[in-house]
């Protein structure tokens, strides 16, 4: 099949099966002029990037609700976006966010530059965002390569070169089929069949747009595709984390460092992270273990947090961190590995 046909096997699947996102013009609105708003298609993209659509769904609705355009956001404080952000995961993209609302509306008028180069360089806004906008909002023929498009091309053109070797390979193809017309909605149509129909296992060919095409289907090994490097095996890493209550009710939290793992989040003050971690309590007091450990994963290593926990006096004077009083603690402002040690640890003083 040639690739226009391809392409239109895609879209015309696109107008019948698309899926309805908060964020998304569907391609019936699209067709009657409806246009994207960039500030919309810029959130979601940076909220997707390394996250499932179901668990960004209810971040852009109450980023949207509290925020409804980049003004706006780029007046907010920054501990109340990085609390709203708080359980998404890879912070970074949080403080870049804001750097970028800032950015967009001091330098640029409010307005999103409107190219795939001119959004390139913005904080947080590299090549797969910059042409996720760019092809989105402003219908410029970008090609858009994300996990799902990558299994889609492996599948379809029959890629048995493994990741991450494949990646311009993959890169390539799908430029190939990105037509000029539409690429916004090409580019969302091949993430949604990708997501939908062309699933990591057991993909559901049957009801495929591509099943007559689809070299991997035809040599019978669509679902293994693509193929893949063998994964290093994560390390694990322990600590120790001192969730301290004053007798206030006051909570003794630490905002972390801008820089590195879950930066500028609130968290409870604690050892480095390794194979043999040193106490470091922020403050003398009868520190009890908790009797419980949190587990998280992280991208490339597994936590292991030993948890101690104290009753301080009014007095307290720590060396690291600040109290937070009782009724402005919000355990949803702490980023999830932090969140679970608050939910083992408050059991022990009887909050919960
Ligand atoms: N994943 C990343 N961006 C997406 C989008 N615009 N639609 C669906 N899934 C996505």
């Amino acid at each position: 099949m040639r690739d226009a046909d391809l392409s239109g096997a895609i879209l015309e699947w696109y107008d019948l099966h698309a899926r309805v996102l908060p964020w998304r013009v569907g391609p019936a609105d699209r067709a009657a002029g409806v246009r994207p708003d960039p500030y919309r298609v810029w959130l979601s993209e940076i909220m997707l990037q390394q996250t499932t659509v179901a668990a960004v769904k209810d971040y852009f609705h109450r980023f949207t609700m509290r925020w409804p355009t980049v003004a706006e956001l780029a007046a907010a404080e920054d501990a109340e976006v990085m609390g709203e952000w708080a359980g998404l995961g890879y912070y970074a993209r949080a403080r870049n966010l804001l750097k970028c609302a800032r950015a967009v509306a001091a330098g640029h008028g409010g307005r999103f530059p409107t190219t795939r180069e001119a959004l390139i360089g913005l904080p947080g806004i590299g090549p797969y965002t910059a042409s996720a906008i760019a092809s989105i909002a402003f219908d410029e023929p970008a090609t858009v390569v994300d996990g799902n498009v990558e299994r889609v091309m492996a599948r379809l053109f029959h890629v048995e070169t493994p990741l991450p070797t494949a990646k311009p390979e993959l890169t390539a193809l799908a430029e190939r089929l990105t037509p000029r017309t539409r690429p916004g909605d090409h580019a969302q149509a091949v993430m949604d069949l990708g997501a939908t129909i062309c699933t990591p296992r057991s993909p559901a060919c049957g009801i495929c747009p591509l099943r007559d095409p689809c070299a991997g289907r035809a040599a019978g090994v669509q679902a293994e595709l693509p193929r893949k490097l063998p994964k290093k095996a994560k390390p694990t890493r322990r600590g120790i984390a001192y969730v301290g209550r004053r007798s206030d009710g006051a909570w003794l939290l630490e905002r972390r460092p801008d820089k590195g793992l879950l930066g500028g989040m609130l968290g409870w003050p604690g050892s480095d992270w390794g194979d043999d971690p040193a106490p470091a309590p922020p403050v003398q007091a009868d520190w009890r273990d908790a009797g419980a450990e949190v587990r998280h994963t992280f991208t490339h290593f597994h936590l292991v947090l030993s948890l101690r926990v104290a009753d301080l006096p009014e007095d307290a004077r720590p060396a690291r961190g600040e109290f937070v009083p009782h009724h402005a603690f919000r355990p949803s402002d702490l980023p999830t590995v932090m969140r679970k040690a608050y939910d083992l640890a408050a059991v022990t003083f009887g909050q919960v």
